[in-house]
């Protein structure tokens, strides 16, 4: 068994793709429309080269950093997604497991398929929860003051999903909505959900439960009902980021949501110049989307972000392998990460600077 495990993320989505139903690997693995963003994300890393340097003792590599004052072993974290048990019947217990194995953080998503309060007594661990916001201001504050009370350390607001985006292959397949279980109680879940007729039921959900009039004004409310920090998911342009910070949040992520919401919005690290550049060094930035690579993440700590989420490897892991699975992915990047620093010579995440990449618009130095 030890011998045939996969040794790269890309052999974890063919294994996924073998483990899975068709309707809930395209739901993992699919986006938007002409899927352009989705491609994109992972194509742009490929257009950026690496500039390493030589003859530096690179001996002993340093990965560690800190977010919101949390310390670190490697920059790279969990980002939130849904419905873990569409990947593995143990869901978001399994995941939660393999992030504390690796002493990293889990965001878990406000689509969880496990229960806030079981994902929170599964292990022990530094976690963040992310949130939509919902019509009913008074279930978004519920879960808000929940996932406060069970330790959660920042809440990270999705921004970038007023309304679904059109994902033709859950259409084409009549995906089914997964539970929200953590709504349960909280508000009447339409239980004809499934059998309703006609496209993606999940698209039904989203348009009877968020809300899209969410706007700046929310970010205000949001802080006046919780003192944990207040990270925005989904900005990736300068203008927003400006804002993020005038808005006086603790982080800005800059994500298309994995390329499932607007196609044709740029690959994230496309944009990750701008972002870092607008908020001026007065909040951290992260990034996400199209992390497959050790080299990608290095790449994007040149550019300029304090920490990196991966959304598809680790439910690749999850549905290959379990929480085994979930568990190898963050370790095989990280190591991937630390091989990749001591071949640039990084001996620090302080050490990565702009001139270790090469980018298109770069030209010849
Ligand atoms: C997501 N993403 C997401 N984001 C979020 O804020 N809340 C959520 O519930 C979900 N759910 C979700 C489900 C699935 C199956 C995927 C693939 C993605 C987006 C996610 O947080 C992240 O932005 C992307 O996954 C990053 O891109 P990669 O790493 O998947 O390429």
């Amino acid at each position: 068994m030890e011998d045939s495990l996969p040794v790269n993320v890309r052999e974890y989505q063919k294994l996924a793709k073998k483990a899975l139903p068709k309707m809930h690997y395209d739901y993992i693995n699919g986006g938007a429309d002409d899927e352009y963003t989705l491609r994109e994300n992972i194509a742009a890393y490929g257009r950026i080269l690496l500039r390493p340097r030589v003859l530096i003792d690179v001996s002993k590599i340093d990965m560690s950093t800190s977010l919101l004052g949390y310390n670190m072993p490697s920059p790279i974290i969990v980002a939130p997604t849904g419905a873990h048990k569409l990947a593995n019947p143990e869901g978001e217990v399994a995941t939660a497991r393999a992030a504390a194995a690796c002493n990293t953080i889990m965001v878990l998503s406000f689509s969880s398929s496990c229960r806030i309060e079981e994902v929170a007594s599964s292990c022990d661990a530094i976690r963040f929860y992310q949130l939509y916001m919902c019509k009913r201001r008074d279930v978004s504050a519920a879960l808000v003051q929940r996932a406060e009370s069970l330790g959660f350390k920042a809440l990270v607001l999705t921004v970038d999903r007023p309304v679904l985006g059109r994902r033709e292959a859950d259409i084409r397949n009549k995906m089914i909505s997964p539970r929200f279980v953590n709504l349960e109680g909280l508000m009447s879940l339409d239980k004809d959900i499934d059998s309703a007729e006609g496209g993606s039921k999940l698209e039904r959900f989203s348009r009877e439960t968020l809300d899209p009039s969410l706007s700046w004004k929310d970010v205000e409310w949001l802080k006046s009902i919780t003192s944990l920090p207040i990270l925005l998911k989904g900005i990736i342009t300068a203008e927003d980021a400006r804002k993020a910070v005038e808005a006086g949040v603790s982080g800005v992520i800059l994500s298309n949501h994995g390329g499932r919401q607007l196609d044709y919005a740029p690959a994230t690290i496309s944009a990750l110049e701008e972002v870092v550049k607008a908020v001026e060094g007065s909040v951290p930035v992260l990034v996400d989307g199209g992390i497959r690579r050790g080299t990608d993440v290095l790449k994007a700590l040149a550019l300029g972000a304090k920490a990196v989420m991966v959304g598809r490897p680790v439910l690749y892991g999850l549905a290959a392998r379990g929480e085994a699975g979930a568990r190898h992915v963050i370790e095989m990047l990280n190591k991937e990460l630390e091989l990749a620093m001591a071949l640039c010579g990084c001996r620090s995440v302080a050490e990565v600077t702009r001139a270790h990449v090469q980018t298109e618009g770069d030209g010849i130095r």
